[in-house]
C-alpha cells in the first residue's frame, strides 16, 4: 500500500466537490482538507474536513503554508486559476510539498491571454488570426482596416466575463472602450487580443500531465450561455456533456498531434512545463479542423464534475495527482470506463448570471438514483441547513451507456434538488443530438461535383448520430455486415428471456413528408410503429435495423430521415444496429422514398403480455393520449384535402400556433416505451393495445379474450380539434372515423381496478397522463369486441 496521503484542495466550487468527491474514495488517502470549501464538500465522507477559515487568496499564503505544516499534508491541489496565477504553487513547493497545479510562469498560459497567443503563433499550434494590442489608437485602426468577424479578449482572467464578441463595427469600438478605457474587467484590459471569431462546435480536452506524459480525459462540450438553445448572456457554464461524440477518434488524434503534444512540449521547451491540468478549449469547424480558442491551467467547472465520474474504479485519482507533481506521470495508470457517457446540469439561482438571491435553503431528495451524483457549487451553510451562496449553485451528474439515457437521468436528478429561483437549462446535450441533421459539409463535396462515393458520404455523414443510440448490450457502429446484440450485457437472465420482433412501415403519411420537404421525422414514426408494437407484448425494445428505398439518393433527405430514426431510437432506448439504403431507379420517383424497419426486443417469460388468462369483468381501461394522428388513416387524410380548398400548407384551422397542415398531420407518433416500462416491470399491466390503423374499436379487443367486451365513453376524454376538423371536413361517418384515427389516444392499458392508482402515478411520474377511459364487461355471443360510447355529436 502506498502511504497515506493528507491533501489539501483549495477552492469552493462544483469542481471542487468533484475533485474532493473522487480523492475520497481513493484507498491511499487519509484525509482531504479544502479551503475554504463549500455546503457539500464536507458532506461525502469523514476523509473530508472544510477549512473555511482559508482561501486561496494571497492573503492567506502564510497561513496556508503553516497549515499544511502542521497537518503534515504530503499533496495541494489548487483548483481555481486565481491562485495559481499569483504563485500558490511555489508556497508549498518551497517547504517540500508537492502540488499537483503549475508554476505561476505557466500559469501565465491563462493568465495572459495575450502571452497563450504569441505562444501559439511560435509554435505553429492551430488558432484564429489575431493581433495584441496596449495601444487604443492601434487597436482602433486595426479593426478599421479588416473585414471579417472579430471577438476582443481583455488580456488578463475576468473571471470568464473578458470576451466580447460584437456583431458590428461600432459594437467592435464601443467594446473595444469598454475594455481599454472604461476599465470594465479592470487592469485585464491593459492589453487586449483581437482575434477572428470562429464558427462551429466547441470542445474542452481537459488533460492530465506532468510536463512530458500527458492523458486526456473524454472530451466533454460545454454549454457557456444561459438559456436554451444557446441564447443569452454568457456563463461560467451552465452544463456538460461527454465523450461528445464528434470528437470522433480521428479527430481526437488530430487534436493531440496538431495541438495538445505540440503545447506541451512548447511548455517545457520555453522554460515554463506545464504540470497539472492543461484544459485547452477547441472551436471545431464545420470541416472538422480544431483550433485553439483558449487555454486554462486548471479543471473545468462543470466540466470536472462531468468526466471524474467516468474514470475506472481501479483508477487511484490521489496517487495520479501526486505522480504528476513528482513529474512521473508514466508510473500511474489512468483509465476511463468505455462505452459510459455523463451528463452534467447546473442548476443556478434566478437572475444569474445578472444579480441573483442567496440564503434559500436547499432540499436534496434522498437516495438519488443509481450513478447519479449532486455536486454542489455555490452552496453554504445558515443555521445547521443548506443554503444558496453563489449563482451557480448545485449541479446533477449522471452517467450511463448511452448519452440520451446519461441526459435523462442527470434531469431526473435535477427534479431531486429544490430551492426557491432554481434555474436550470433544459437542453443539455442538444448538439449531441443535432448532429446528423447538419449535412452541410456532404452537400459541398457533391455540389462542387466531386466524385464521392454517396452511399459511404452518407455513412459518414450519419455515423456519429447512430453511435449516439449505443446502448449495454450493442455498440452500434454502422457500416459492417449486421448488428450484434449481447443480452447479457443488457441485464437479461438468458434462461428465461424471449426475443420478440416485429416489423413495419410508415405508410402513404411518407408522400406528405416528401410534398413538405421535412424529413427528419419520419424516422421517428418508423421506430415508433416498430417498438409500439413490441411494448404491448411487454417486452423491452433493445435494436433496430432500417431500410430506405429511393429513385434518387439524395444525401441530404437521407440523412434527415436516418437521423430521425436514431432520434427515435434514442427516445425508445433502443440501439439503432444497422440498415438498408437502396438507390432503385425506375422502381420509385425522384424524390419517392419508402422505409421499412424492424425491432427486436426482449422479455421475461413471466412478463408476456397480454395476460389474457387473468382478466375479467370490472378491469379498467386507461387510455394515454396520443401526440396527433400518428402514422393511421393517411389515405383518408389525403383524399380529404385533395377534395377540399386546403393545401397541405395551409395554415390549419384548428392550429393554435399558426401550423400549416402539413406540420401538424406530420408530428410524429408517440413512442410509448419509457413510460411503460416500470409498470410493465412491477406486473401492473395484465395487457396493453396499440392504437394504430382500426382505430380503438379494432385494436383493444387484440389484446382481449373473445369473452370480454371493452366499453369505453369518449366523454372521458377532449377529442383533439384535429380529429374533429378532419371528420367534419370529410363528413366521415362516426362509424368510419373510430375504424381510421386513434382520436386523441395512442395506447390503451387494461388494469385490474385495485393496480389503477399505481399505474397512473408510474405514468405521472414519466411524465405522462393516464385517463380512465372505459372498463371490460361480459361480451355475448355477436357482439363487438369494443364499443365506443358517446361519439355521436363529436362534428
Ligand atoms: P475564452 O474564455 O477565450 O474561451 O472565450 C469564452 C467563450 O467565447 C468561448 O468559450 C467561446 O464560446 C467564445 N469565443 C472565444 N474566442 C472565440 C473565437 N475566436 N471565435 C468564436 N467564439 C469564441
Ligand atoms: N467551463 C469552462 C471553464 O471552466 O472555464
Amino acid at each position: 500500500m502506498s502511504k497515506q496521503l493528507n491533501i489539501l484542495v483549495i477552492g469552493n466550487g462544483g469542481r471542487e466537490h468533484a475533485i474532493v468527491w473522487r480523492l475520497a474514495q481513493s484507498a491511499s488517502v487519509n484525509k482531504i482538507y479544502v479551503a475554504p470549501g463549500n455546503g457539500g464538500t464536507a458532506t461525502d465522507s469523514d476523509k473530508i474536513v472544510n477549512v473555511p477559515h482559508l482561501s486561496g487568496s494571497p492573503k492567506d499564503f502564510e497561513a496556508l503554508q503553516k497549515f499544511a505544516v502542521d497537518n503534515n499534508i504530503n499533496l495541494v491541489v489548487p483548483g481555481p486559476e486565481q491562485p495559481l496565477v499569483d504563485g500558490i504553487t511555489t508556497v508549498f513547493t518551497k517547504v517540500g510539498i508537492p502540488v499537483f497545479g503549475p508554476s505561476a510562469a505557466a500559469a501565465v498560459m491563462e493568465g495572459s491571454k495575450a502571452h497563450s497567443k504569441i505562444f501559439m503563433d511560435k509554435h505553429n499550434i492551430p488558432t484564429a488570426r489575431f493581433q495584441n494590442f496596449k495601444s487604443v489608437e492601434e487597436a482602433k485602426k486595426h479593426i478599421e482596416t479588416i473585414d471579417y468577424k472579430i471577438v476582443l479578449k481583455a488580456d488578463g482572467i475576468a473571471a470568464g466575463k473578458g470576451v466580447l464578441i460584437p456583431e458590428t463595427k461600432e459594437e467592435a469600438l464601443k467594446g473595444l472602450n469598454e475594455i481599454m478605457v472604461d476599465k470594465n474587467f479592470g487592469a485585464a484590459g491593459d492589453e487586449i487580443v483581437i482575434e477572428e471569431f470562429l464558427e462551429g462546435d466547441e470542445l474542452s480536452i481537459l488533460t492530465i500531465t506532468d510536463g512530458y506524459t500527458f492523458f486526456n480525459l473524454p472530451a466533454a462540450q460545454d454549454h457557456k450561455r444561459i438559456g436554451d438553445g444557446d441564447k443569452g448572456l454568457n456563463t461560467g457554464g451552465m452544463g456538460a456533456y461527454a465523450p461528445a461524440p464528434i470528437a470522433t477518434p480521428a479527430i481526437l488524434k488530430k487534436i493531440d498531434e496538431l495541438i495538445i503534444k505540440p503545447t506541451i512540449d512548447g511548455m517545457r521547451q520555453d522554460g515554463t512545463p506545464m504540470n497539472g491540468v492543461l484544459f485547452t478549449g477547441i472551436m471545431l469547424s464545420p470541416s472538422k479542423e480544431p483550433k485553439v480558442l483558449e487555454y486554462n491551467v486548471r479543471f473545468g467547472d462543470p466540466e470536472t464534475q462531468t468526466v471524474l465520474p467516468l474514470l475506472t474504479e481501479d483508477t487511484d485519482l490521489a496517487q495520479v495527482f501526486l505522480a504528476c507533481a513528482e513529474h512521473r506521470l508514466d508510473s500511474v495508470t489512468i483509465k476511463t470506463k468505455p462505452d459510459m457517457f455523463s451528463t452534467t446540469v447546473v442548476m443556478a439561482a434566478g437572475g444569474y448570471p445578472e444579480s441573483y438571491k442567496k440564503g434559500d435553503e436547499i432540499t436534496v431528495k434522498s437516495p438519488l438514483p443509481a450513478n447519479t451524483y449532486v455536486f454542489h457549487a455555490g452552496t453554504g451553510e445558515k443555521d445547521g441547513k443548506v443554503v444558496t451562496a453563489g449563482g451557480r449553485v448545485i449541479a446533477s451528474t449522471a452517467i450511463a451507456p448511452t448519452l440520451r439515457e446519461s441526459v435523462d437521468r442527470a434531469y431526473v436528478g435535477v427534479d431531486h434538488v429544490s430551492f426557491t429561483g432554481k434555474y436550470n437549462r433544459k437542453d443539455i446535450a442538444h448538439r449531441a443530438f443535432r448532429d446528423a441533421a447538419s449535412t452541410s459539409q456532404g452537400i459541398t463535396y457533391a455540389d462542387a461535383g466531386v466524385s464521392v462515393d454517396n452511399g459511404n458520404l452518407l455513412v459518414e455523414q450519419i455515423k456519429a448520430k447512430v453511435k449516439s443510440t449505443a446502448r449495454a448490450g450493442a455498440d452500434s457502429d454502422i457500416g459492417g455486415f449486421g448488428g450484434l446484440f449481447d443480452l447479457k450485457k443488457a441485464g437479461y437472465n438468458t434462461d428465461d428471456t424471449l426475443l420478440v420482433a416485429a416489423t413495419d412501415g410508415v405508410g402513404t403519411k411518407l408522400r406528405i413528408a416528401q410534398i413538405m420537404n421535412i424529413h427528419d421525422t419520419v424516422g421517428i414514426d418508423l421506430v415508433a410503429m416498430n417498438v409500439n408494437d413490441l411494448v404491448v407484448q411487454g417486452a423491452e425494445p433493445l435494436i433496430f435495423l432500417d431500410y430506405f428505398a429511393t429513385g434518387k439518393l439524395d444525401i441530404e433527405v437521407a440523412a434527415k430521415f436516418v437521423s430521425g430514426v436514431a432520434d427515435g431510437c434514442i427516445q425508445a432506448g433502443c440501439a439503432l444496429v444497422g440498415g438498408e439504403t437502396s438507390e432503385m431507379p425506375g422502381m420509385y420517383d425522384e424524390g419517392h422514398y419508402d422505409t421499412n424497419g424492424t425491432a427486436v426486443g426482449a422479455v421475461t417469460k413471466s412478463k408476456i403480455l397480454p395476460k389474457i388468462e387473468n382478466m375479467k369483468t370490472g378491469n379498467v381501461l386507461i387510455g394515454v393520449t396520443s401526440d396527433g394522428i400518428h402514422s393511421n388513416g393517411f389515405s383518408l387524410v389525403r383524399r380529404i384535402i385533395e377534395v377540399s380548398d386546403y393545401e397541405y400548407t395551409s395554415v390549419a384551422p384548428w392550429s393554435k400556433e399558426g401550423k400549416t397542415i402539413g406540420e401538424e398531420v406530420l408530428v410524429p407518433t408517440k413512442i410509448y416505451v419509457k413510460q411503460f416500462l416500470k409498470s410493465i416491470n412491477e406486473g401492473l399491466l395484465l395487457g396493453l393495445a396499440h392504437i394504430t390503423g382500426g382505430g380503438l374499436v379494432e385494436n383493444v379487443p387484440r389484446a382481449l379474450p373473445k369473452n370480454l367486451q371493452a366499453k369505453i365513453d369518449m366523454n372521458t376524454w377532449e377529442v383533439p380539434e384535429i380529429f374533429k376538423w378532419f371528420g367534419k371536413q370529410g363528413k366521415v361517418p362516426y362509424n368510419d372515423i373510430l375504424k381510421t384515427f386513434n382520436m386523441g389516444i395512442g395506447m390503451v392499458l387494461i388494469v385490474e381496478e385495485d393496480n389503477v392508482d399505481k399505474v397512473l402515478s408510474n405514468l405521472k411520474a414519466s411524465g405522462e397522463t393516464g385517463i380512465v377511459i372505459g372498463s371490460l364487461v361480459d361480451r355475448k355471443e355477436g357482439e363487438e369486441g369494443c364499443v365506443v360510447d358517446n361519439v355521436e355529436g363529436l362534428y
